[in-house]
């Protein structure tokens, strides 16, 4: 360590210090995913047992048995049970396969859109990134394809969904910063595919803080030959929407160029917000900002808006914030909440979410719990999501011009 004896109490070197921080934090984050992902080093797929995943493709016992005598199934795992049996495991590529030969994976209605949906709040460490990432874990889980974009700089969503060490594993031109600044088509090259079928990404690391500095700075913002940098993300998402059922952009939290993009682009929101007074009153000042910023954007419509009470530690305190804010906000704060659990954290530390979890680590009973809670939040959200996919094709069948898009 530099200077210890030179200024006990600070640096006369905060450049060397935060750079011996930064290249250190950075090994010991690699250290870490290495041992969590032994032995190759990259997220394994999490895997259903048989009960469950016929469960999932929505068939019988013998129906489920029949589908895989068809044809050979790629990602079923044979796993050893501790008294030596071999069962089979499936993954979600096994079990999106055998819907397919089903036919029972979820599939749109024909004239209904791709929803983007920004979750976003202007504060930090309200359960933004936990909230995107497990709706588009639980989306693939049950068959839709979502794609998660990472438009914070911290790169936590990029890192609990594919297990890349954002400054170390990623390069500048990984992440969504030269599609915005330069070339929109480059979005189809930046589309990373993770562990979870059906669910991708596009990561995100320091790199795109660039578009926060560059994108208003007309020298270099290439608004001659891309237009309005306030509409890129709008723009290149049009080339790729069809691949997905839902995009969901994990937002920073701030309103810098990038965050405008994300609300631009977007048919709707979600806000978490944990039921404390200061996250509250936060809230309420963000309100404002959102309200002056709709008022540029006067056609801006939200297909979907909805406040997600997060982290909810379930004390006295918590309730009666629920209590108020409930009363205030009416239908747009969904019915479910997310409880704040050790079994949260306790994925976290292992750089994924709960929705990765196989076999529990600590008590069975609490992890099935932990997961019917957020079950029910993202299901709740989900079938929101099918109303409006169904209204929407309603709409386009009676006008007559139906397209899948
Ligand atoms: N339901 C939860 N239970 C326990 N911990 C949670 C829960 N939701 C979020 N956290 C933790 O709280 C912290 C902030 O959450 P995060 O999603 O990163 O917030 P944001 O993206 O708004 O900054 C993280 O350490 C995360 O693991
Ligand atoms: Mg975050």
């Amino acid at each position: 360590m530099l200077d210890t004896q030179i200024t006990p109490y600070g640096t006369d070197h905060p450049e060397q210090l935060m750079d011996q921080f930064y290249q250190a934090g950075n090994e010991m984050l690699l250290n870490l995913r290495n041992f969590v992902t032994s032995p190759n080093n990259r997220k394994k797929s999490r895997t259903w047992g048989a009960t469950d995943a016929a469960k999932m493709i929505g068939v019988s016992a013998p129906t489920f048995r029949k589908l895989q005598e068809s044809k050979s199934i790629p990602g079923i795992l044979i796993e050893e049970t501790s008294n030596g049996r071999k069962i089979k495991k499936y993954t979600l590529e096994a079990i999106n396969t055998l819907r397919n030969i089903a036919g029972t994976r979820y599939k749109r209605p024909v004239g209904s859109k791709t929803l983007t949906i920004a979750v976003s709040n202007l504060k930090g460490g309200v359960g933004k990134t936990e909230t995107a990432v497990d709706l588009g874990k639980k989306a693939a889980i049950e068959g839709l394809r979502s794609l998660l974009l990472d438009f914070d700089a911290q790169g936590t969503a990029t890192l609990i969904s594919s297990g890349l060490i954002p400054d170390l594993e990623l390069n500048y031109e990984d992440t969504i910063t030269n599609t915005l600044i330069s070339d929109l088509n480059n979005i189809k090259n930046i589309i990373l595919k993770t562990h979870f079928d059906g669910f991708d990404i596009i990561p995100a690391n320091l790199a795109i803080q660039d578009c926060d500095l560059m994108l208003p700075n007309e020298k270099v913002n290439n608004v001659e030959r891309l237009g309005s940098p306030f509409l890129r993300l709008a723009e290149s998402l049009k080339l790729i929407k069809n691949q997905y059922d839902i995009i969901v952009i994990d937002c920073g939290p701030n309103l810098g160029l990038l965050t405008l993009n994300a609300i631009i682009a977007c048919d709707g929101m979600i806000i978490p917000i944990p039921p404390s007074m200061n996250d509250y009153s936060s809230f309420i000042m963000y309100t404002a900002t959102l309200r002056n910023m709709f008022r540029e954007l006067s056609s801006k419509k939200l297909d979907y808006l909805r406040i997600l009470l997060s982290k909810h530690t379930g004390s006295n305190e918590a309730l009666q914030m629920e209590n108020m804010m409930r009363e205030q906000f009416g239908r747009y704060i969904l019915s479910n909440h997310m409880c704040e659990t050790v079994e949260v954290s306790k994925a976290a530390n292992e750089i994924g979410t709960i929705y990765d979890v196989s076999r529990p680590r600590g008590s069975r009973e609490a992890y099935r719990r932990a997961v019917q809670h957020l079950d029910d939040v993202n299901m709740e959200i989900i079938n929101n999501f099918k109303d409006i996919w169904k209204s929407q094709a309603k709409s386009t069948t009676t006008i007559g011009d139906a397209v899948h898009g």
